[in-house]
């Protein structure tokens, strides 16, 4: 990916939540991708070792060279790292199967839950957006992304242990506020993979708004087909099939993200 020359810093954000499958892999690409298409250039480091947004994106297992492995060991840089995407400018940092042993194998440096901070900071993306996709649970990886990151966007799937679920994150949010990085906000949260006809998932919705009020996007993302079969392409679904609801939702999500961002300044 090109490096920027010019002294600006790309803004941060981890899309995390420790519940497996709720929907922040695909956020992770279609909202990159949303983002991408208004001529922003995005970076999507893929922290997680199932390496799920870097085969969503087409990235092949024969190109991934050292991966956010490289990045978080020093190996690389950013720079040499992020590769293009099927989406003009999409960058990515894919993930390796290394990655899988980074908990055993970073747990003993020093500065372990600063390494992805360090990585970022010490070369020069011209991204204006860095996504950090995270995998399940709230080991090194996620911590490192919590640490890096400006701001945490969490997909949240309307269930019933959904409420306990978010509590649960939001105490280690706190926790990372106050002993590794000040300054993390709350980007907002995501309802995924929304179906209307379900009472329970209206329940949950009602619940989740009442309780974090504004702090949720007023954007859910519905229960799509089309956003299912889109990773087997390996294409994004906005790419997959641009008229579908999904593709809707998440082009309606980035631009009520960037009007967000903008009332923020
Ligand atoms: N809105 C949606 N409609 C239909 N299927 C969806 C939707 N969002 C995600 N999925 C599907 O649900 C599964 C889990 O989604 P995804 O991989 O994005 O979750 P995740 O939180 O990243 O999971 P993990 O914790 O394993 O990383 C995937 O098969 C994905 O294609
Ligand atoms: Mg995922």
């Amino acid at each position: 990916m090109p490096e920027s020359h010019a002294s600006h810093r790309p803004r941060i954000i981890a899309i995390a939540n420790q519940k497996g499958g709720v929907g922040k892999t695909t956020t992770a690409i279609n909202l990159a991708t949303a983002l991408a298409a208004s001529g922003e250039q995005i970076l999507l480091i893929d922290a997680d070792p199932q390496g799920n947004a870097s085969t969503g994106l087409g990235i092949d297992q024969s190109i991934r060279n050292g991966g956010s492995y490289a990045l978080l060991s020093g190996e690389q840089t950013l720079g040499q790292l992020a590769l293009p995407t099927t989406v003009q400018n999409l960058f990515i940092v894919p993930a390796v199967a290394d990655l899988i042993g980074a908990d055993l194998e970073f747990g003993q440096y020093d500065r372990r839950e600063f390494l992805l901070r360090d990585a970022i900071h010490s070369g020069n993306s011209a991204a204006g957006t860095i996504f950090i996709d995270c995998p399940p649970g709230l080991g090194l990886l996620t911590l490192n992304a919590l640490v890096a990151a400006d701001a945490v966007l969490v997909p949240l799937q309307c269930e019933f242990f959904a409420l306990e679920g978010i509590s649960q994150l939001m105490r280690t949010i706190d926790m990372v506020k106050h002993r590794l990085n000040p300054t993390l906000a709350l980007e907002g949260i995501v309802l995924t993979m929304v179906d209307r006809r379900n009472n329970l998932a209206e329940q949950v919705s009602a619940d989740v708004r009442g309780h974090f009020g504004t702090q949720v996007f007023e954007t859910v993302i519905p229960r799509s087909i089309r956003i299912t079969e889109s990773p087997s392409h390996g294409l994004p679904v906005l790419l997959y099939d641009f008229r579908s609801a999904g593709a809707q939702a998440y082009l309606n999500l980035a631009a009520e993200f960037l009007r967000r961002q903008k009332a923020r300044v």
